[in-house]
């Protein structure tokens, strides 16, 4: 049972349930870039990122990978574990694109021979800036255990992603997770969709992510929709 709202993030917002123990996160139409300065709405785009993220989730965790995910209660909406989330972005890459390319001398679409992870701190006030993992434990958003569990798993959840994103004919530059902390242990949150990955398609090149939206580069609708046919045929039907 939905009850009151607790947190409104920029494209999600959290509901308190009957059990302390379960959330309800609704995935909105609503979409920002560049640490909220550039806003915008565009209909169906929850509806995609809620299904696209059901189906990871669930694959995800038939690998053994825990996730918050527990089961949709609507088209947009999804029952989760409640956690403790860590102020960590985790940004996983393995072809270079948007900040990596601007901050270092590297050219665009690089393929990394070893993933790159990097730790951001989740903090618009500061601009998200990158940890190492003494700076993470000295703001105590993480232990030294956790910064290793969670470099591990991401890995894992990459490797995974890497191979199913070529099945469907995608490629994945990079990615951003969220964790939590549950029962002692370092579980996936928030969400994996066209907002938080880079996607580009195999035989065209053309991204079919979020980056639509940021640089302006077409149909951002378009692109979710086929991402959402590739990953969750199954709602078309
Ligand atoms: P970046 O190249 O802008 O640093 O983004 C790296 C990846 O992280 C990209 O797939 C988009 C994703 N991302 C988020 O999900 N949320 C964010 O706030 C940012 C900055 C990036
Ligand atoms: N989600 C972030 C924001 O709204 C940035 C991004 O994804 O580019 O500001």
């Amino acid at each position: 049972m939905k009850e009151e709202q607790i947190y409104s993030g920029k494209a999600k917002t959290i509901y308190r349930t009957d059990d302390p123990k379960k959330l309800i996160a609704h995935f909105r139409n609503s979409l920002t870039a560049f640490d909220g300065k550039k806003k915008s709405e565009a209909p169906k785009k929850g509806y995609y990122n809620a299904q696209i993220s059901k189906k990871i989730f669930e694959m995800l965790e038939s690998e053994g990978i825990r996730t918050h995910f527990i089961e949709m209660v609507s088209d947009t909406e999804m029952l989760i574990d409640a956690v403790e989330i860590i102020k960590i972005e985790v940004i996983v890459r393995n072809i270079a694109a948007g900040s990596i390319t601007r901050k270092y001398p590297i050219e665009e679409k690089t393929h990394f021979k070893n993933p790159i992870i990097v730790f951001d701190l989740k903090s618009d006030e500061y601009g998200d800036p990158m940890l190492n993992d003494d700076i993470a434990v000295a703001l105590g958003v993480a232990t030294y255990e956790e910064m290793e569990k969670i470099r591990i798993i991401a890995l894992r959840i990459n490797r995974f992603l890497v191979e199913y994103m070529d099945k469907v004919g995608l490629l994945l530059p990079d990615f951003k997770l969220e964790f939590g902390r549950k029962d002692g242990d370092i579980i996936l949150a928030d969400e994996i969709s066209c907002d938080t990955c880079r996607l580009w398609d195999k035989k065209t090149g053309q991204s079919m992510d979020k980056d639509i939206f940021r640089f302006d580069k077409g149909d951002l609708l378009k692109a979710y929709e086929e991402v959402a046919r590739r990953i969750v045929p199954d709602i078309f039907e």
